[in-house]
């Protein structure tokens, strides 16, 4: 990127795609979205923990626009070889029968504010372009978000509130792109403020905003994108581990009283399930092993980021890293190829994987003075070990940004 946020740039590349795909941009409004960077619990959504993260500066942009037609008409920069997605609100296909293209989004989207019960009368032309890397700063849910808080707004529609606009996003993903995706990832994007943390408690579904604490140091949230590509959560380990921890419960419902993993919350109560079930079910034992610590983390974490202590942040997400290595095996070796080389370089506080797992991205959070010694250690050493994904990694530093935001349109 160019400029700050790349809003100039990606302006321009929408009309470009608008030209080629024959759609008009009068009247057209943008809509950014951000990706998200979670700081804490990392796979606690389903989990039942409180939830940290911030919005960070790699986007998806759509222009949009109402027409008249009662067609959904859209052209992805990304997807240019799926050309324009053209299709009658009237005649959105049942989950499973679309093909694996991008427009299930769309389609889902529509599918999901229809059967929810609200009324689709206009339909919208639209050109989007995005440049979040995919697994781990969650792509999906950033365009899934933009869709629906588009498709509603040139309906005329009004949500009754932003956590219902949490829950049909996730429900699109869940029941449309057969996704088995928590709600993390929606409400770090949804919420996402400029400077600060959004803290959700999942007990009364609150948000708090959290500003870093003053003094804290100039720093970067560094994403690094290992060139792989990560199938959907419904394809990866992720399904492995939401089952395991489901099951995990059904085990302890009855004995211990509780209903998540993230009930699990004294030391007491956690040493004495490993006491009945470690041996038994040692694979499950890790998994708890890895939330429990986590969430006791958690609050430390929190107080740091209040305190603008980004060390310990940073030493606590490098904890969460082993955590999600070891116990929760839900890494990749190229994540902690990642990992294992920015760990060396002086001025990076804290890396581990991200988001659903096996592939994708890993992050860091670094020094600023130290962000161009990152990409040298990984333009160096990444290539060497894994030359198979030498033209397709990136390194991406990202500042903290607002989550969901209308850009001026055109004419
Ligand atoms: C993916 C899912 C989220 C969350 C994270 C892991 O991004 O979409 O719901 O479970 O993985 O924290």
């Amino acid at each position: 990127m160019v400029s700050g946020s790349g809003d100039d740039e990606a302006r321009q590349i929408l009309e470009d795609l608008a030209a080629k795909a024959g759609i008009s941009l009068s009247g057209a409004k943008i809509r950014r979205s951000s990706s998200r960077f979670c700081l804490g619990v990392e796979h606690g959504d389903y989990n039942g923990t409180e939830l940290f993260g911030v919005g960070t500066d790699r986007f998806i942009w759509m222009a949009f626009r109402p027409n008249d037609t009662g067609r959904l008409r859209l052209f992805s920069g990304n997807f240019e070889g799926d050309g324009l997605i053209d299709v009658s609100l009237e005649d959105i296909p049942e989950p499973g029968t679309d093909k694996e293209s991008w427009s299930r989004f769309p389609l889902g989207v529509a599918w999901q504010l229809k059967r929810s019960g609200y009324k689709l009368t206009m339909g919208m032309d639209a050109v989007l372009y995005g440049n979040i890397p995919g697994g781990g700063m969650s792509r999906s849910a950033s365009l899934t978000l933009n869709l629906l808080i588009s498709l509603a707004e040139v309906n005329g529609i009004e949500f009754p509130s932003e956590m219902g606009i949490v829950d049909l996003a996730q429900a699109v993903e869940n029941d449309y792109i057969g996704s088995p995706c928590g709600n993390l990832d929606q409400i770090m994007i949804l919420f996402a403020r400029e400077g600060m943390g959004t803290h959700y408690n999942p007990a009364d579904r609150s948000i708090r905003h959290v500003p870093l604490g003053p003094g804290a140091p100039d720093f970067r949230i560094m994403s690094l994108d290992t060139g792989t590509i990560r199938p959907g959560l419904e394809k990866s380990t992720y399904r492995i581990r939401h089952a395991e921890c489901a099951e995990m419960v059904d085990l302890c419902a009855e004995t211990f009283g509780i209903k998540t993993l993230g009930d699990v919350r004294s030391e007491e109560l956690f040493n004495a399930i490993l006491e009945k079930y470690g041996s038994s079910h040692p694979h499950l034992c890790k998994r708890l092993d890895y939330i429990f610590h986590a969430q006791q983390r958690f609050a430390r974490m929190l107080e740091a980021w209040r305190q603008g202590d980004v060390t310990t942040v940073g030493s606590i997400f490098r904890a969460d890293g082993f955590g999600l290595r070891d116990d929760y095996q839900i890494s990749g070796k190229e994540l902690e190829t990642m990992c294992d080389i920015v760990r060396t370089v002086s001025g990076v506080l804290g890396e581990r994987m991200l988001g659903g797992g096996d592939k994708g991205a890993s992050g860091a959070l670094v020094l600023s003075a130290s962000e161009e010694a990152v990409r040298s250690a990984v333009e160096t050493a990444y290539p060497r070990s894994h030359p198979e994904y030498a033209g397709s990694f990136a390194v991406h530093s990202c500042r903290m940004v607002d989550g969901i935001k209308l850009l001026p349109g055109w004419e």
